[in-house]
C-alpha cells in the first residue's frame, strides 16, 4: 500500500478546500469513493469495515471503538478521516456518564427555544470532546398519532413550534460553524412524513399527497435548511408508492432545488437495501443502489452490500461515476470544514472534563423545571404547607417513582440500541421522583414509598429471533397482571399519608422504533392501583413519566392534580419534586394533544374544517387536554387585545397588544400564543394555527401588555394545487393561554385585496 507523503495538497492546511478536495478527489479509486458513502455500524468487524469497505462514517461506536477505528484509518491508503455519528438525540445518550435532558417531547413543552439552544450546546460540547462529529438530532416529524412508538424524539403537533425549536436545537449544535472544536454536525430527520403512519404503525406507507406535505410536513424542514443545518436523514416511509430513498422530487426538485439545500444527505437503516429485500421495489441491490445514488442520496447508512453494488452499477453504465464524485465532494467537504483532515477532534482524555459537569447538569435542571405541564390542580399544589399539626408525610406511589431508564426515555444508555451500557447510566446521576422528594421536602416530612404496580416486560417474539437482513427481531410486550400485594401495600401507604404521589405511565419497553401501541391505556396494574389509591380518599397527585400521552382511566378524574413530565431526563425527579413542593412555578405547556379514548386518533388542534359537526355520536371530538394547555399557580387573565391596524397590506405585519393579569398571588411565566385563521379560504383549511408565541414573566397583582407581531406572509394556505400563497380578505388573530377557544380573544383584520393571491412558493 503507498502511504500519502506530505505535502500532498489535500493534507496541506494552508490551501484552500476546494483544491484540497479536487486533489484528493483526483486520487481516489472508485472503490474508495464508494466507500466514502458508506456510514456502517461500528458494532461490526472493524478491521473489515475500514480496511475492506473503506468506510467513510461510523455509527453506535463504543467510547474505545472511537479510538480503534481512528487507528485503523491511519493504516488506510490515503487516510481519509472518518465521520462519527451517533444519535445524541437528547444528550450524549450513549456515552457513560453524559448528561442526558428531557427527551424531545419533554423539552417541547418548555416552549422556549433559547432554552433548548442551551441544551444542544452542552450535548455539543460532550459529544464533540469524544471523538463523535456528528448528531441525528432533531427530529422534525409531526406527531398525529400517539400510538406511534417514536412520539417521544418529536416536538410534538405543531411545524410551527417545530420549525422554532428544531432551529434552536440546531444553532445549538452547530454552534458558530464547522470550525468551531465544539460544535457537532446537526440533522434534521426523518425527511419527510415517517410520522403519518397508518394505525400508528412503524415505518408503513404515508399516506400524503404533496399538498398535504406541503400544508404541515415540509414546513420544519425548511425551516431547519434556512437554520444551516447541514445534514438531513430520510425516513422509512414511501408515500404514493416511492420510497423515499427513490424520492427523487422530495430530495432534488423540493429539498436541493426549491430551498436550495447543499448539505449531505444520509439515509436511514438500510434503507438501500430494504427496497430490495422488505418493500421490493428493487430486484437487485444494483438496482437500489443505482435508484439511491439517482434520487440525490450521499450516505447509505448500513446496507455494507452498497459496496459492491455501486461500483458494479458504475461498471454496467447504470451510474455515472462523476454522480458518486458529487456524493464524495458533499461527504469530503464536512470532513475537511470540521477539520479531521488536520487532527483536530479526536478523542482525548483531558477533554473528556466536560462530560456531565455541574454547569451542564444545571441547565439540564432548568430544561427540566420549564418542561413539566401541571395540567390539572384543585389547589391541592403546591405542598408547601403541613396539612395538620403533625409534619407531613408523603407516599411515592407507582412504578416510575424510582425507575431511571423510564425517567431518561429512549435513546439513553440501557434504552436498547447499544450493548455497552447494559444498566445504563451510573444510577446516582438521576434523580427520580422519590429521590427528589426525598432530597426537596423539608426534614421533618416523612416520605414513604411502594411500588404498587408493574406495568409489564418484553419477550422474544415467537416468530423468531432475527429477521431476514439477520438483525435481531424486535420483542414483544406482555402487560404485567394486577398484583394484589402490591396494591395492598400501597393503598396502605397512602392511607397513612397526607398525600399520595403517584407516579405512572410507560417504558422503555413501550417506546421506540418497532415498538407502536395499539392502545393509549396506561399498562398492567396501573390503572388498578390509580383507583384503589383514588378510594382511600388520600387527595392524590397524579404524575404522569411517559413516552406520550395515555388514555387516563376514570379514577384520574378524582385525582386533585395531575402533572405531566413525559420523560424528564436526569434532573427530573429534582424539578418534579421542587414544582409540587411549590419551590418552582409550572410553566410548561403541551406540545400534544392529550385524546381522551384511542378511537379519537388522530387528533391534533389544527385539523381541517369539515362538515357534520365536531363530536362523534359516542363521545366528543375534542381531546382531554389540547395543544398549548398548562396551568400555573395563579390566575391570570387576558384582556383588551388590540391591533395597531385592522387593514394590513400583503408583506405587512399584525401587530398586536394584549393584557396580561396575574390576579392571583404566586409570580408567573405565561407563554402567550397567537393562532390566525382564515375565515374564507380557497380550499379547506385549519381552524386556526400558531404563528407566534412569547414567554413573559407575571408578577403577583401585576399587569403586562405583550406585543405580538405577526407577519402577513405567514398567514398563507396551501391553495388546491399546492401553492403556498396569501389570500387577501378576512382573518381573525386569536391570542391567548392555548389554543382552546375558551381559553382565546379574538381580533379580526383585513389583508388588504389584490387581483390575485400572492404566491410565496409555487410546487415543482
Ligand atoms: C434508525 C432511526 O430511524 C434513526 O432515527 C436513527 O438515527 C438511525 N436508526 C441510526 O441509529
Amino acid at each position: 500500500m503507498t502511504l500519502p507523503t506530505p505535502p500532498h495538497p489535500y493534507l496541506d492546511s494552508g490551501l484552500s478546500l476546494q483544491t484540497r478536495l479536487e486533489d484528493l478527489l483526483s486520487r481516489m479509486t472508485l472503490a474508495e469513493k464508494v466507500g466514502q458513502m458508506l456510514q456502517l455500524d461500528a458494532r461490526g468487524d472493524l478491521d473489515d469495515l475500514v480496511a475492506g469497505k473503506l468506510v467513510g462514517s461510523l455509527l453506535h461506536a463504543s467510547p474505545e471503538r472511537i479510538r480503534d477505528a481512528e487507528a485503523l484509518v491511519a493504516g488506510t491508503r490515503l487516510r481519509i478521516p472518518l465521520l462519527m455519528a451517533d444519535d445524541c438525540i437528547h444528550g450524549h445518550s450513549f456515552w457513560p456518564g453524559a448528561t442526558i435532558f428531557p427527551t424531545q417531547l419533554a423539552m417541547a413543552g418548555s416552549w422556549d427555544p433559547t432554552l433548548l439552544e442551551r441544551g444542544a450546546r452542552v450535548t455539543a460540547v460532550e459529544v464533540a470532546a469524544t471523538g463523535l462529529h456528528w448528531t441525528f438530532s432533531p427530529v422534525l416529524c409531526i406527531a398525529r398519532d400517539p400510538r406511534w412508538g417514536r412520539v417521544d424524539e418529536t416536538f410534538g403537533e405543531d411545524p410551527f413550534l417545530i420549525g422554532e425549536l428544531g432551529a434552536a436545537m440546531i444553532r445549538g449544535y452547530q454552534g458558530q460553524g464547522l470550525d468551531d472544536p465544539t460544535a457537532v454536525l446537526a440533522t434534521a430527520k426523518h425527511f419527510a412524513g415517517y410520522s403519518e403512519t397508518q394505525g400508528g404503525r412503524d415505518a408503513s406507507e404515508a399516506d400524503l399527497s404533496p399538498r398535504k406535505l406541503r400544508s404541515w410536513f415540509l414546513p420544519p424542514f425548511e425551516r431547519a435548511v434556512d437554520a444551516g443545518c447541514r445534514t438531513f436523514m430520510l425516513g422509512y416511509q414511501s408515500i404514493d408508492g416511492v420510497p423515499i430513498t427513490a424520492n427523487s422530487w422530495l430530495l432534488n426538485d423540493v429539498l436541493k432545488g426549491e430551498w436550495g439545500f447543499t448539505g449531505t444527505l444520509v439515509t436511514d437503516w438500510d434503507n438501500v437495501g430494504r427496497m430490495v429485500w422488505e418493500q421490493k421495489v428493487c430486484a437487485d441491490d444494483v438496482e437500489a443502489a443505482t435508484v439511491a445514488v439517482n434520487a440525490g442520496n450521499d450516505f447509505v447508512m448500513t446496507t455494507p452490500q452498497f459496496f459492491d453494488a455501486a461500483q458494479e452499477a458504475v461498471r454496467q453504465g447504470r451510474l455515472l461515476e462523476h454522480q458518486i464524485d458529487d456524493a464524495v465532494r458533499r461527504i469530503l467537504t464536512l470532513k475537511f470544514e470540521l477539520g479531521l483532515f488536520d487532527g483536530a477532534r479526536r478523542q482525548d482524555d483531558a477533554a473528556l472534563a466536560v462530560i456531565g459537569t455541574e454547569a451542564h447538569a444545571a441547565v439540564n435542571l432548568e430544561t427540566a423545571r420549564r418542561s413539566l405541564v401541571l395540567l390539572r390542580n384543585d389547589g391541592t399544589l403546591p405542598l408547601d404547607a403541613p396539612r395538620g399539626d403533625a409534619a407531613s408525610v408523603i407516599a411515592v406511589i407507582g412504578p416510575n417513582a424510582d425507575d431511571q431508564h423510564a425517567q431518561l426515555g429512549d435513546w439513553a444508555g440501557a434504552s436498547g440500541q447499544i450493548p455497552w451500557l447494559p444498566d445504563g447510566h451510573p444510577r446516582h446521576l438521576t434523580s427520580t421522583v422519590l429521590d427528589g422528594l426525598r432530597d426537596q421536602a423539608p426534614e421533618d416530612w416523612t416520605i414513604t414509598h411502594a411500588r404498587g404496580a408493574d406495568i409489564g416486560e418484553e419477550i422474544l417474539d415467537p416468530a423468531g429471533e432475527v429477521l431476514q437482513d439477520g438483525q435481531p427481531r424486535p420483542k414483544i410486550f406482555i402487560p404485567a397482571a394486577r398484583d394484589q400485594a402490591l396494591i395492598d401495600e400501597a393503598v396502605e401507604a397512602a392511607t397513612q399519608a397526607d398525600w399520595a404521589v403517584v407516579v405512572l405511565g410507560d417504558m422503555v419497553a413501550l417506546t421506540g422504533e418497532h415498538k407502536s401501541t395499539a392502545t393509549l391505556e396506561l399498562q398492567g396494574g396501573q390503572a388498578a392501583l390509580l383507583d384503589a389509591v383514588v378510594d382511600t380518599g388520600t387527595p392524590v397527585i397524579l404524575v404522569l413519566i411517559q413516552s406520550k400521552p395515555s388514555v387516563l382511566p376514570p379514577s384520574a378524574e378524582r385525582v386533585a392534580a395531575i402533572v405531566e413530565a413525559f420523560n424528564p431526563g436526569m434532573q427530573g425527579g429534582r424539578a418534579i419534586a421542587e414544582l409540587l413542593l411549590g419551590a418552582i412555578e409550572p410553566s410548561g405547556r403541551l406540545p400534544i394533544s392529550f385524546p381522551r379514548h384511542a378511537g379519537q386518533l388522530p387528533v391534533y388542534y389544527n385539523a381541517v374544517r369539515g362538515q357534520h359537526g365536531d363530536r362523534y355520536v359516542d363521545l366528543t371530538q375534542e381531546p382531554l387536554f389540547a395543544f398549548g394547555e398548562g396551568l400555573s399557580y395563579t390566575t391570570l387573565e387576558y384582556s383588551n387585545l388590540r391591533l395597531e391596524s385592522d387593514v394590513v397590506p400583503l408583506g405587512g405585519t399584525v401587530r398586536a397588544t394584549v393584557t396580561v393579569t396575574n390576579s392571583g398571588a404566586r409570580p408567573a411565566v405565561e407563554t402567550v400564543q397567537a393562532y390566525v385563521a382564515d375565515l374564507v379560504t380557497s380550499a379547506t383549511w385549519a381552524h386556526r394555527e400558531l404563528k407566534a408565541f412569547t414567554q413573559v414573566p407575571v408578577d403577583a397583582g401585576t399587569s403586562v401588555d405583550v406585543s405580538i407581531d405577526v407577519p402577513v406572509d405567514a398567514c398563507t394556505i396551501v391553495d388546491a394545487t399546492g401553492r403556498r400563497v396569501v389570500e387577501p380578505g378576512a382573518f381573525a388573530l386569536l391570542v391567548g393561554h392555548s389554543s382552546k377557544d375558551a381559553d382565546l380573544l379574538t381580533a379580526t383584520f383585513g389583508v388588504t385585496p389584490q387581483a390575485s393571491p400572492t404566491v410565496l412558493a409555487e410546487p415543482s
